[in-house]
């Protein structure tokens, strides 16, 4: 299982000791959220950001692209620092493009999916990726409520990882809290981002550590 705070909720102007933060609180990646004010009508931070703050980190840079044009962005990003790549679904005729350019680069590939967009969308996709985000509010802003009507994605997504032996990672993303996170949990998410629900805690460390136990005691086992 894996937990991701979110970037999005840290304080942006001291965003290196943010991240340090999570990483000493016992994160196991980063989640870097990139809006383009075109894709999602919010612009966040760009790969600057990512590269500053890569030599300060270990861990493992989740970014999250809700962008139009994330073709001219993927070798920015993977220099910046990214470990991994993630393109949203409803960029349709270009996602098979996008999938096969990221892992030319050698980089992880991630495929998202709104909660308006269908399930079947990704599925022609599935023995490409290394992890299926089902986005569980409408992206472009952190701190809003989770949708639970994307939790049977979540289910099917598992069902079907199961079934046809595919090892994609799970991954659940707005509105996760520690309640919010079992849910997902018990319908078979093993990947967690948190922005508002960790960053904005108090103690984060303790907040990472009560996700994780939730996570796991409700883990979906086949
Ligand atoms: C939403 C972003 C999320 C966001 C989540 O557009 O993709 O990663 O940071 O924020 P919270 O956890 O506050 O809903
Ligand atoms: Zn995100």
């Amino acid at each position: 299982m894996i937990i991701a705070p979110s970037l999005l909720a840290a304080d942006f102007g001291k965003l290196a000791s943010e991240a340090g933060r999570a990483e000493r609180s016992g994160a196991d990646w980063l989640h870097l959220d990139i809006m383009d004010g075109h894709f999602v009508p919010n612009i966040s931070f760009g790969p600057e950001v990512v590269s500053v703050l890569r030599p300060q980190s270990k861990l493992f840079f989740d970014v999250h692209l809700m962008c139009s044009r994330p073709e001219s962005l993927l070798e920015t990003f993977l220099k910046a620092g990214a470990d991994q790549l993630i393109i949203h679904a409803e960029l349709t005729d270009k996602v098979a493009d996008l999938i096969w350019k990221i892992k030319k680069l050698g980089c992880k590939a991630g495929l998202a999916l709104n909660p308006p967009t269908p399930l079947a969308t990704v599925e022609p996709f599935l023995d490409q990726i290394d992890l299926l985000l089902v986005m569980t509010v409408n992206p472009g802003f952190g701190g809003q409520s989770f949708m639970y009507e994307c939790l049977p994605k979540v289910q099917q997504a598992w069902e079907w990882r199961q079934s046809r032996g595919l090892g994609y990672r799970i991954e659940v993303d707005g509105g996760i809290d520690n309640n919010t996170a079992i849910e997902c949990s018990r319908m078979g998410a093993d990947t967690f981002v948190s922005g508002t629900g960790l960053f904005r805690k108090r103690n984060i460390k303790q907040a990472i550590h009560k996700m994780r136990e939730g996570v796991e005691k409700h883990r979906k086992r086949s």
